[in-house]
């Protein structure tokens, strides 16, 4: 799931760069018995199983550094936003675990998880995709990454407004032209323009960020 994601996209150029570096491990490479188990069923019964403590405890402390920070991708964390992927990006190593089945031990939180997060109000049947995200998100945050640094400071979120339409040739195609403000090379007007429609499109889809 995680190499092709990691070699194929803007993240596998990152890492090319060396502007980040990313090691996938296998819980399982931590189990001791016979099957290599790492999940068993939760006393006091209900449905699906959790990851055992052992296996993923193991993995974590060969992995960890000396202030390292270790985040569980969990539906009941703390949402994830662009400002801790922000921060995220200043942390020197990330340690990320990602759940399977229907949740870990909670004594894996009390002793090797520093923060939990969540990426949205839906539950993935791998929490595996959740790890990406956060590393997507993270990533365009280093230095270098992005292509342009300055498509950083134009976009969603870093002003708490939604993106401003955009348009490329033709200036007109099947009968829809592009606004001719934008056609006119007067930047304080476009400026403007575009100010005023994210703010329109804001508050028509997401008001709450106008509070
Ligand atoms: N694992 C499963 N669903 C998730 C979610 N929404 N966020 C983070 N991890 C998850």
């Amino acid at each position: 799931m995680l190499d092709g994601f990691f070699t194929e996209s803007m993240i596998g150029r990152a890492c090319e760069a060396k502007l980040l570096e990313i090691k996938v491990r296998n819980i399982r490479d931590w189990a001791t018995d016979k099957h290599r188990t790492t999940d068993d069923r939760p006393f006091g019964g209900g449905a699906g199983m959790l990851m055992k403590c052992e296996p993923v405890v193991a993995a974590i402390e060969a992995v960890q550094t000396i202030g390292c920070r270790r985040i569980y991708l969990t539906p009941d964390g703390v949402p994830f936003t662009s400002a801790k992927a922000e921060e995220l990006a200043k942390q020197d190593h990330l340690v990320l675990l990602s759940g399977h089945y229907e949740g870990i031990d909670q004594r894996i939180r009390d002793t090797v998880i520093d923060e939990e997060i969540s990426i949205g109000d839906y539950v993935l049947t791998n929490g595996t995709l959740a790890a990406v995200v956060v590393i997507d998100a993270m990533a365009r945050f280093i230095p270098g990454v992005l292509g342009e640094e300055k498509s950083l400071t134009h976009e969603s979120f870093t002003r708490k407004l939604l993106d401003f339409p955009q348009y490329t040739r033709p200036a007109e195609y099947r009968g829809m032209s592009v606004p001719e403000v934008l056609l006119s090379g007067n930047h304080t007007e476009i400026e403007k323009w575009r100010t005023a429609q994210q703010e329109k499109k804001t508050r028509q889809i997401r008001p709450d960020l106008l509070k």
